[in-house]
Protein backbone atom coordinates (compact mmCIF):
# COMPACT_ATOMS: atom_id res chain seq x y z
CA UNK A 1 0.00 0.00 0.00
CA UNK A 2 1.68 3.37 -0.71
CA UNK A 3 1.89 6.06 1.54
CA UNK A 4 1.45 8.73 -0.01
CA UNK A 5 2.78 10.44 -3.57
CA UNK A 6 6.28 12.09 -2.97
CA UNK A 7 5.38 15.17 -5.39
CA UNK A 8 9.14 15.93 -5.95
CA UNK A 9 10.02 15.81 -9.51
CA UNK A 10 6.90 14.84 -10.47
CA UNK A 11 5.82 14.66 -14.20
CA UNK A 12 2.06 15.75 -14.07
CA UNK A 13 -0.82 16.79 -16.47
CA UNK A 14 -3.41 18.56 -15.15
CA UNK A 15 -6.34 19.33 -17.10
CA UNK A 16 -7.84 22.76 -16.52
CA UNK A 17 -4.53 24.75 -16.08
CA UNK A 18 -5.31 27.65 -17.30
CA UNK A 19 -7.48 29.44 -14.55
CA UNK A 20 -8.33 28.83 -11.20
CA UNK A 21 -7.69 25.83 -9.05
CA UNK A 22 -5.80 24.30 -12.10
CA UNK A 23 -3.47 27.04 -12.64
CA UNK A 24 -2.41 27.50 -8.95
CA UNK A 25 -1.35 23.47 -9.28
CA UNK A 26 0.91 23.95 -11.99
CA UNK A 27 2.11 27.33 -9.65
CA UNK A 28 2.64 24.96 -6.28
CA UNK A 29 4.44 21.53 -8.13
CA UNK A 30 6.79 23.97 -10.44
CA UNK A 31 8.78 24.52 -7.88
CA UNK A 32 9.97 20.69 -7.49
CA UNK A 33 7.91 19.33 -10.82
CA UNK A 34 10.54 18.07 -13.83
CA UNK A 35 7.32 18.19 -16.17
CA UNK A 36 4.25 19.94 -16.40
CA UNK A 37 1.87 19.48 -19.07
CA UNK A 38 -0.72 21.94 -18.65
CA UNK A 39 -4.16 21.33 -20.68
CA UNK A 40 -7.52 23.49 -21.73
CA UNK A 41 -9.31 24.99 -24.66
CA UNK A 42 -7.48 28.24 -24.27
CA UNK A 43 -4.18 28.32 -25.80
CA UNK A 44 -3.22 31.99 -24.56
CA UNK A 45 -4.37 31.63 -20.88
CA UNK A 46 -2.26 28.60 -21.10
CA UNK A 47 0.84 30.24 -22.33
CA UNK A 48 0.01 33.16 -20.02
CA UNK A 49 0.71 30.37 -16.95
CA UNK A 50 3.74 28.76 -18.55
CA UNK A 51 5.24 31.81 -19.00
CA UNK A 52 4.44 32.56 -14.80
CA UNK A 53 6.68 29.58 -14.42
CA UNK A 54 9.39 30.47 -16.40
CA UNK A 55 11.52 31.17 -13.82
CA UNK A 56 11.54 27.61 -12.47
CA UNK A 57 13.63 24.81 -13.67
CA UNK A 58 10.50 22.63 -14.71
CA UNK A 59 9.64 21.42 -18.35
CA UNK A 60 6.09 22.99 -19.23
CA UNK A 61 4.31 22.22 -22.02
CA UNK A 62 0.80 22.88 -23.05
CA UNK A 63 -1.76 20.98 -24.95
CA UNK A 64 -4.66 22.50 -25.99
CA UNK A 65 -7.30 20.39 -26.12
CA UNK A 66 -11.36 20.32 -26.06
CA UNK A 67 -11.74 17.41 -23.00
CA UNK A 68 -15.75 17.27 -23.69
CA UNK A 69 -15.02 15.52 -26.92
CA UNK A 70 -13.63 12.31 -27.21
CA UNK A 71 -11.13 14.11 -30.52
CA UNK A 72 -10.02 16.08 -27.58
CA UNK A 73 -9.27 13.30 -25.20
CA UNK A 74 -7.23 11.48 -28.02
CA UNK A 75 -5.39 14.35 -28.68
CA UNK A 76 -4.02 14.53 -25.02
CA UNK A 77 -3.20 11.26 -25.28
CA UNK A 78 -1.31 11.33 -28.56
CA UNK A 79 0.81 14.65 -27.46
CA UNK A 80 1.80 13.03 -24.09
CA UNK A 81 2.92 10.00 -26.87
CA UNK A 82 4.42 12.67 -29.13
CA UNK A 83 6.27 14.38 -26.41
CA UNK A 84 7.65 11.41 -24.80
CA UNK A 85 5.99 11.80 -21.42
CA UNK A 86 5.92 9.80 -19.15
CA UNK A 87 3.25 10.67 -16.18
CA UNK A 88 3.46 10.03 -12.38
CA UNK A 89 0.97 12.27 -11.63
CA UNK A 90 -2.58 13.02 -13.25
CA UNK A 91 -4.60 15.68 -11.70
CA UNK A 92 -8.23 15.47 -13.01
CA UNK A 93 -9.59 19.49 -12.21
CA UNK A 94 -11.08 20.40 -15.45
CA UNK A 95 -14.80 21.17 -14.46
CA UNK A 96 -18.06 23.13 -15.03
CA UNK A 97 -20.99 24.36 -13.08
CA UNK A 98 -24.40 25.64 -14.65
CA UNK A 99 -26.64 27.85 -12.36
CA UNK A 100 -30.54 27.19 -12.84
CA UNK A 101 -33.48 24.95 -12.62
CA UNK A 102 -32.78 21.88 -14.63
CA UNK A 103 -36.04 22.64 -16.74
CA UNK A 104 -34.34 25.79 -18.12
CA UNK A 105 -31.27 24.23 -18.81
CA UNK A 106 -29.65 24.35 -22.12
CA UNK A 107 -29.69 20.44 -23.21
CA UNK A 108 -25.95 21.60 -24.71
CA UNK A 109 -24.17 23.02 -21.69
CA UNK A 110 -25.95 19.90 -19.21
CA UNK A 111 -24.13 17.52 -22.28
CA UNK A 112 -21.47 19.07 -21.73
CA UNK A 113 -21.50 19.23 -18.33
CA UNK A 114 -21.25 15.60 -17.94
CA UNK A 115 -18.82 14.70 -20.49
CA UNK A 116 -16.10 16.70 -18.70
CA UNK A 117 -17.22 16.60 -15.04
CA UNK A 118 -18.06 12.58 -15.74
CA UNK A 119 -16.50 11.18 -18.87
CA UNK A 120 -13.51 13.04 -19.43
CA UNK A 121 -12.23 12.27 -16.05
CA UNK A 122 -13.18 8.63 -15.68
CA UNK A 123 -11.81 8.15 -19.88
CA UNK A 124 -8.67 10.14 -18.93
CA UNK A 125 -8.08 8.11 -15.98
CA UNK A 126 -8.59 4.95 -18.14
CA UNK A 127 -6.26 6.14 -20.86
CA UNK A 128 -3.43 7.05 -18.41
CA UNK A 129 -3.54 4.75 -16.24
CA UNK A 130 -1.21 2.44 -18.75
CA UNK A 131 1.17 4.95 -19.06
CA UNK A 132 1.01 6.38 -15.30
CA UNK A 133 5.06 5.87 -13.70
CA UNK A 134 4.60 4.21 -10.20
CA UNK A 135 4.99 5.23 -7.37
CA UNK A 136 1.96 7.23 -8.79
CA UNK A 137 -0.96 9.72 -7.80
CA UNK A 138 -4.02 10.99 -9.12
CA UNK A 139 -6.01 14.02 -7.97
CA UNK A 140 -9.38 14.19 -8.76
CA UNK A 141 -11.17 17.22 -8.14
CA UNK A 142 -14.82 16.92 -6.64
CA UNK A 143 -16.27 19.10 -4.56
CA UNK A 144 -18.82 19.81 -1.19
CA UNK A 145 -21.34 19.72 -3.91
CA UNK A 146 -20.57 16.09 -4.16
CA UNK A 147 -22.06 15.72 -0.28
CA UNK A 148 -25.20 17.21 -1.60
CA UNK A 149 -28.66 16.85 -4.11
CA UNK A 150 -28.44 20.52 -4.81
CA UNK A 151 -31.41 22.32 -6.39
CA UNK A 152 -30.44 24.81 -9.13
CA UNK A 153 -27.44 22.97 -9.66
CA UNK A 154 -28.70 19.84 -9.57
CA UNK A 155 -26.30 18.15 -12.70
CA UNK A 156 -23.16 19.59 -11.61
CA UNK A 157 -23.63 18.19 -7.86
CA UNK A 158 -24.87 14.90 -9.17
CA UNK A 159 -21.52 14.72 -11.57
CA UNK A 160 -19.76 15.55 -8.25
CA UNK A 161 -21.43 13.05 -6.50
CA UNK A 162 -20.03 10.43 -8.99
CA UNK A 163 -16.50 11.76 -9.00
CA UNK A 164 -16.27 11.08 -5.24
CA UNK A 165 -17.41 7.85 -5.23
CA UNK A 166 -15.11 6.81 -8.29
CA UNK A 167 -12.25 8.27 -6.79
CA UNK A 168 -12.93 6.35 -2.90
CA UNK A 169 -13.29 3.54 -5.00
CA UNK A 170 -9.91 3.65 -7.24
CA UNK A 171 -8.22 4.92 -4.20
CA UNK A 172 -8.76 1.42 -2.77
CA UNK A 173 -8.31 -0.25 -6.25
CA UNK A 174 -5.00 0.58 -6.94
CA UNK A 175 -3.22 1.21 -3.51
CA UNK A 176 -1.66 -2.10 -3.97
CA UNK A 177 -0.24 -1.24 -7.80
CA UNK A 178 1.45 1.66 -5.94
CA UNK A 179 -0.68 4.47 -6.99
CA UNK A 180 -1.92 6.77 -4.63
CA UNK A 181 -5.76 8.31 -5.10
CA UNK A 182 -7.10 11.68 -3.76
CA UNK A 183 -10.19 13.66 -4.31
CA UNK A 184 -10.53 16.97 -3.03
CA UNK A 185 -13.87 18.62 -2.30
CA UNK A 186 -13.23 22.23 -2.48
CA UNK A 187 -16.31 24.87 -1.20
CA UNK A 188 -16.92 28.11 -2.98
CA UNK A 189 -13.57 29.47 -3.81
CA UNK A 190 -12.78 32.46 -5.83
CA UNK A 191 -12.03 31.28 -9.37
CA UNK A 192 -13.55 31.60 -12.59
CA UNK A 193 -15.85 28.90 -11.55
CA UNK A 194 -19.26 31.13 -10.98
CA UNK A 195 -18.48 33.30 -14.13
CA UNK A 196 -18.69 30.48 -16.08
CA UNK A 197 -21.86 28.44 -14.42
CA UNK A 198 -23.85 31.37 -14.84
CA UNK A 199 -26.18 31.33 -17.51
CA UNK A 200 -26.47 34.39 -20.47
CA UNK A 201 -29.95 35.73 -18.74
CA UNK A 202 -27.64 36.38 -15.56
CA UNK A 203 -29.21 33.88 -13.31
CA UNK A 204 -27.06 34.03 -10.34
CA UNK A 205 -26.74 30.81 -7.62
CA UNK A 206 -27.70 31.46 -3.84
CA UNK A 207 -24.51 32.40 -1.87
CA UNK A 208 -26.16 32.77 1.78
CA UNK A 209 -23.47 31.17 4.28
CA UNK A 210 -20.91 31.16 1.61
CA UNK A 211 -18.75 33.67 3.01
CA UNK A 212 -18.26 31.34 6.06
CA UNK A 213 -16.93 28.86 3.64
CA UNK A 214 -14.94 30.70 1.19
CA UNK A 215 -11.10 30.01 0.96
CA UNK A 216 -8.53 31.06 -1.49
CA UNK A 217 -7.14 28.70 -4.33
CA UNK A 218 -3.72 28.51 -2.91
CA UNK A 219 -5.42 27.11 0.30
CA UNK A 220 -7.18 24.44 -1.99
CA UNK A 221 -4.78 23.19 -3.65
CA UNK A 222 -2.40 23.52 -1.00
CA UNK A 223 -4.08 21.14 1.42
CA UNK A 224 -4.97 18.70 -1.95
CA UNK A 225 -1.24 18.19 -2.34
CA UNK A 226 -0.51 17.66 0.83
CA UNK A 227 -3.50 14.99 1.13
CA UNK A 228 -1.25 13.25 -1.90
CA UNK A 229 1.41 13.77 -0.09
CA UNK A 230 -0.27 11.68 3.22
CA UNK A 231 -1.83 9.16 1.20
CA UNK A 232 -5.65 10.58 2.07
CA UNK A 233 -8.43 9.08 0.05
CA UNK A 234 -10.80 12.25 0.27
CA UNK A 235 -10.25 16.20 1.88
CA UNK A 236 -12.66 18.54 2.18
CA UNK A 237 -10.38 21.99 2.35
CA UNK A 238 -10.89 24.56 5.09
CA UNK A 239 -11.97 24.14 8.63
CA UNK A 240 -15.47 25.61 7.58
CA UNK A 241 -15.98 23.57 4.41
CA UNK A 242 -14.41 20.08 6.21
CA UNK A 243 -17.32 20.66 9.00
CA UNK A 244 -20.19 21.44 6.06
CA UNK A 245 -18.88 18.32 4.17
CA UNK A 246 -18.89 16.13 7.94
CA UNK A 247 -22.46 17.22 8.41
CA UNK A 248 -24.07 16.93 4.82
CA UNK A 249 -22.53 13.60 4.96
CA UNK A 250 -24.07 12.02 8.20
CA UNK A 251 -27.30 14.13 7.83
CA UNK A 252 -30.45 12.03 7.48
CA UNK A 253 -31.62 12.34 3.70
CA UNK A 254 -35.08 13.55 4.97
CA UNK A 255 -33.95 15.97 7.27
CA UNK A 256 -31.32 17.51 4.51
CA UNK A 257 -33.83 17.53 1.99
CA UNK A 258 -36.19 19.99 3.98
CA UNK A 259 -33.21 22.23 4.41
CA UNK A 260 -32.86 22.33 1.09
CA UNK A 261 -36.56 22.55 0.46
CA UNK A 262 -36.27 25.83 2.54
CA UNK A 263 -33.31 27.23 1.13
CA UNK A 264 -34.54 26.86 -2.21
CA UNK A 265 -38.15 28.57 -1.16
CA UNK A 266 -36.15 31.59 -0.11
CA UNK A 267 -34.47 32.64 -3.68
N1 LIG B 1 -14.44 27.46 -7.73
C1 LIG B 1 -15.26 26.78 -6.96
O1 LIG B 1 -16.05 27.34 -6.19
C2 LIG B 1 -15.21 25.27 -6.97
C3 LIG B 1 -15.77 24.58 -5.89
C4 LIG B 1 -15.73 23.19 -5.92
C5 LIG B 1 -15.15 22.52 -6.98
N2 LIG B 1 -14.63 23.22 -8.04
C6 LIG B 1 -14.05 22.46 -9.15
O2 LIG B 1 -12.73 22.92 -9.38
C7 LIG B 1 -12.36 22.58 -10.71
C8 LIG B 1 -11.64 23.76 -11.33
O3 LIG B 1 -12.55 24.84 -11.47
P1 LIG B 1 -12.16 26.33 -11.09
O4 LIG B 1 -12.93 26.72 -9.90
O5 LIG B 1 -10.71 26.51 -11.11
O6 LIG B 1 -12.85 27.11 -12.31
P2 LIG B 1 -12.23 27.82 -13.59
O7 LIG B 1 -11.33 28.92 -13.19
O8 LIG B 1 -13.41 28.12 -14.46
O9 LIG B 1 -11.35 26.69 -14.27
C9 LIG B 1 -11.90 25.68 -15.07
C10 LIG B 1 -10.79 25.12 -15.96
O10 LIG B 1 -11.33 24.07 -16.75
C11 LIG B 1 -10.98 24.29 -18.12
N3 LIG B 1 -12.00 23.75 -19.01
C12 LIG B 1 -13.32 24.08 -19.08
N4 LIG B 1 -13.91 23.41 -20.07
C13 LIG B 1 -12.95 22.63 -20.63
C14 LIG B 1 -12.93 21.72 -21.72
N5 LIG B 1 -14.04 21.46 -22.44
N6 LIG B 1 -11.77 21.12 -22.05
C15 LIG B 1 -10.63 21.39 -21.36
N7 LIG B 1 -10.58 22.24 -20.33
C16 LIG B 1 -11.73 22.86 -19.97
C17 LIG B 1 -10.89 25.81 -18.24
O11 LIG B 1 -10.03 26.19 -19.29
P3 LIG B 1 -10.50 26.66 -20.75
O12 LIG B 1 -11.69 27.54 -20.60
O13 LIG B 1 -9.28 27.36 -21.28
O14 LIG B 1 -10.79 25.40 -21.51
C18 LIG B 1 -10.23 26.16 -16.91
O15 LIG B 1 -8.83 26.01 -17.01
C19 LIG B 1 -13.65 22.16 -11.41
O16 LIG B 1 -13.69 20.76 -11.52
C20 LIG B 1 -14.74 22.65 -10.48
O17 LIG B 1 -15.91 21.88 -10.58
C21 LIG B 1 -14.64 24.57 -8.04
Amino acid sequence: MPKGFPLEQCHAVITGASSGLGAEFARQLAPGAEVLVLVARRADALEAVKMELSGTRTKVLCCVSDLATEAGRSDLIAFLGAHEVRPNLLINNAGLGDYGSFASSSAEKTRTQIELNITALTMLTHAVLPLLQTPGGIVNVSSLASTLPMPELAVYAASKAYVTSFSEALAIELAPKGITVSCVCPGPTPTNFSKTAKRADGGDTNRDGQGLLRIPPSQVVGEALGALRAGRACVFPGVGVAIAGRVFRLMPRGLLRWVLRRRASKV
